[in-house]
């Protein structure tokens, strides 16, 4: 990893003021206070680049892609398969075969379950996820154990927000037939042993699907390093727009996959007599794509990439220590994810989150004295219910950071909460 002393530089390059300019949102108010925005991991604000590249295509370019030989049709799929190579890149994928835009995490984990389990799965074949999953990585397949008589198994998760690695040893057998895990749990920020749990399901012969919703925005993913099988991630939470997303998959299993949408674009010839389809990626890309949105998308990626993942991980990792250490002078708050004792070593393995509750004061309601203070967390389950069972509790306040957050803000997240506590 790169050491700020060994390229000072790198210090002025993230110049926080110069950078919260690109996001003109951060600068309103709310409930007459300046905005706080510490809810990052719901959604990340876009910088102008982003907002004024989608208007551009709208205003200037706007056309159906892969379909037309006109100019400017081939403008817009020139902006398209651009920005798939800027995910590529960022990623490091092989190829761009290996690159699927989708409409965000939630569709490319469906569209894996969809696909997999028609393809390669049959009743009592089990599918491993987490005690930390999002609903996203939960659901589909709960809907297809009803449908399909699949079988889900869950790596229990330790009070510390640990995964049970081994449990997960165990958990592997002969039926075993993928496991999905998150890469960075959304509610306790906790980066989870994703290598170990790569390295002992290919022993196994097993694929690993990891979601990196919030593992993308914060620090480099890089899937060859990783050598998951799969991986998901949405554009929303990486600066770029809403409804764009990708699903990472490796060519070899791309290519075995059977299609999850048909329609347009996907095909090959069709005819009443049987229909044969694209190679990946357009195999898994049915109907008009949001085309604008993955310039977007791509814009998003070229700006963080322009600051430097490093740099932001960095900023945001600092950010963290700061804000747990400023709020462990809280009375009575309780962590999730992040030792609760004062003299814990800080930690490499969490990640931009600060999950907590204070006292018995029902985080709803501390949620909502907050926003009055114009401070923007996110309370509740954070679809991660069966999370929240686990721990015994109805939700904890979240606070996540990204590149844009200051000390500034966690100072008045701070003092908000100890002026609430005091109210109760
Ligand atoms: N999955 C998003 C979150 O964790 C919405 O808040």
């Amino acid at each position: 990893m790169i050491e700020q002393g060994d390229f000072p530089f790198l210090i002025n390059m993230y110049d926080i003021n110069s950078i919260r300019k690109d996001f003109p949102i951060l600068s309103r108010t709310v409930h007459d206070k300046p905005l706080v925005y510490l809810d990052n991991a719901a959604t990340t604000q876009k910088p102008l680049c982003v907002l004024d590249a989608m208007r551009d295509e709208y205003l200037n370019v706007n056309a159906n892609v892969h379909r037309g030989i006109h100019w400017m049709s081939q403008q817009a799929t020139d902006l398209h398969e651009a920005a798939r190579e800027t995910v590529r890149k960022f990623i490091n994928a092989r190829s761009t075969a290996e690159v699927v835009f989708t409409r965000g995490t939630t569709e490319s984990l469906n569209l894996v379950a969809s696909s997999f389990v028609e393809g390669f799965m049959k009743p009592g074949d089990e599918v491993l996820v987490s005690n930390v999953e999002h609903h996203s990585n939960i659901v589909p397949w709960q809907i297809l154990a009803h449908r399909r008589g699949i079988v889900l198994k869950v790596i229990p998760v330790s009070d510390e927000g640990v995964l049970d690695m081994e449990a997960y040893s165990r958990l592997l057998t002969d039926k075993t037939k993928l496991v999905s895990v998150a890469h960075v749990s959304n509610v306790l920020g906790t980066i989870n042993p994703v290598r170990e749990i790569i390295k002992q399901a290919h022993e196994r012969g097993i694929p690993v699907m990891l979601d990196g919703a919030q593992s993308v925005p914060h620090f480099k993913v890089d899937v060859q390093d990783l050598d998951c099988e799969f991986m998901a991630f949405s554009g929303h939470k990486v600066y770029g727009p809403t409804g764009i997303g990708i699903l990472y998959g490796k060519e070899e299993w791309l290519d075995k996959l059977p299609p999850y949408q048909g329609g347009g674009e996907m095909i090959e010839t069709v005819s009443f007599s049987g229909t044969t389809f694209e190679c990946p990626p357009l195999k898994f890309e049915a109907g008009t794509p949001d085309y604008v949105a993955t310039h977007g998308l791509g814009t998003a990626i070229d700006y963080v990439t322009k600051l430097g993942i490093e740099n932001i991980q960095r900023h945001e990792q600092e950010l963290t220590r700061y804000a747990i250490r400023q709020m462990r002078a809280i009375p009575d708050i309780r962590f999730f994810g992040i030792s609760n004792s004062a003299d814990a070593p800080e930690t490499e393995d969490h990640d931009a989150v600060v999950s907590f509750l204070v006292g018995d004061i029902h985080p709803m309601d501390l949620g909502t004295l907050l926003d009055q203070l114009g401070i923007a967390v996110r309370t509740g389950h954070h679809c991660a219910q069966p999370l929240m069972e686990r721990f015994g509790i109805p939700g904890t306040v979240r606070a996540s950071f990204a590149l844009y957050n200051t000390k500034e803000e966690i100072d008045k997240l701070v003092a908000g909460i100890q002026r609430v506590v005091k109210m109760f």
